[in-house]
């Protein structure tokens, strides 16, 4: 039976993926810092649950070691911050370069399986006030791509807004993108994985921004800035 670790899976997109994957037949090791989330998760979707923070060393450890031989690392574990930049406090950077973007880059070299999925973010076109969470996405992006090289399968996911507690309250004001559920993105997350795909938007269309952006960065600005 194939083996994923997925990282962030006590909760939303990570969770969802989790259940998907069980559903399909996967052998799961399930990580986050929720011990009894985790267990709840373990419970419905089989396999077992590390407890640990990724940003800690040992917490670290603890997951490389459980997942050795895994065929499958999905990173979904991530958190967001939004404001003014010049608000941020330099430990916030830190802490976002380090979860979102060191962490997937120090256990994927750990664990080296030949599959690799990466939940980043449709902010990688660059978002008003996540100045630093949107680098860390297009961080990832990159890395996928370029362990594509290495004869690793990576698939990289841009989701847009996701109804999960990663808002933690604050309330979603973009008028675009709407909402999509987790399970959405962990259904597009998963066929990608087995399709062999690089890249996939959720929703879909999603990728018409990106497209803009690449060709045409100062269109794209300017349309970003007056519609949101
Ligand atoms: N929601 C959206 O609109 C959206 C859109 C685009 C991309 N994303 C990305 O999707 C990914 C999943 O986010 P989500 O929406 O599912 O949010 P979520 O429900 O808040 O889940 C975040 C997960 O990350 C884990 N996590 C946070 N800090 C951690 C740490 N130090 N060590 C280990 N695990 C840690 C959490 O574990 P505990 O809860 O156990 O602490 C939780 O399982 C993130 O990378 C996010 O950037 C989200």
């Amino acid at each position: 039976m194939n083996r994923a670790l997925v990282t962030g899976a006590s909760s939303g997109i990570g969770a969802a993926t989790a259940l998907r994957l069980a559903a399909d037949g996967w052998n799961l090791v399930l990580t986050g810092r929720d011990r009894p989330r985790l267990d709840a998760l373990a419970d419905r979707a089989g396999g077992s649950a590390v407890a640990a923070d990724l940003t800690d060393e040992d917490g670290l450890q603890q997951v490389i070691e459980a997942g050795r031989g895994v065929d499958l690392l999905v990173h979904s574990a991530g958190i967001g911050w939004a404001g003014p930049f010049a608000e941020m406090e330099p430990h916030h950077i830190d802490r976002l370069v380090e979860l979102n973007l060191a962490v997937p880059m120090r256990l994927t070299r750990a664990l080296l399986p030949p599959r690799v999925a990466f939940v980043a973010s449709v902010a990688v076109v660059g978002v008003r006030d996540e100045d630093v969470y949107a680098a860390t996405k297009a961080g990832l992006r990159a890395f996928a791509a370029s362990l594509r090289y290495r004869g690793v399968t990576t698939t990289a996911v841009f989701p847009g807004a996701v109804r999960t507690p990663f808002f933690h309250g604050r309330a979603y004001d973009r008028r675009f993108p709407r909402m999509v559920e987790p399970d959405r993105v962990a259904d597009a997350l998963v066929d990608a994985v087995l399709r062999g795909r690089p890249e996939i938007f959720v929703p879909r269309w999603l990728i018409a921004a990106d497209r803009l952006h690449g060709a045409l960065p100062t269109a794209f600005h300017h349309l970003a800035r007056r519609f949101g």
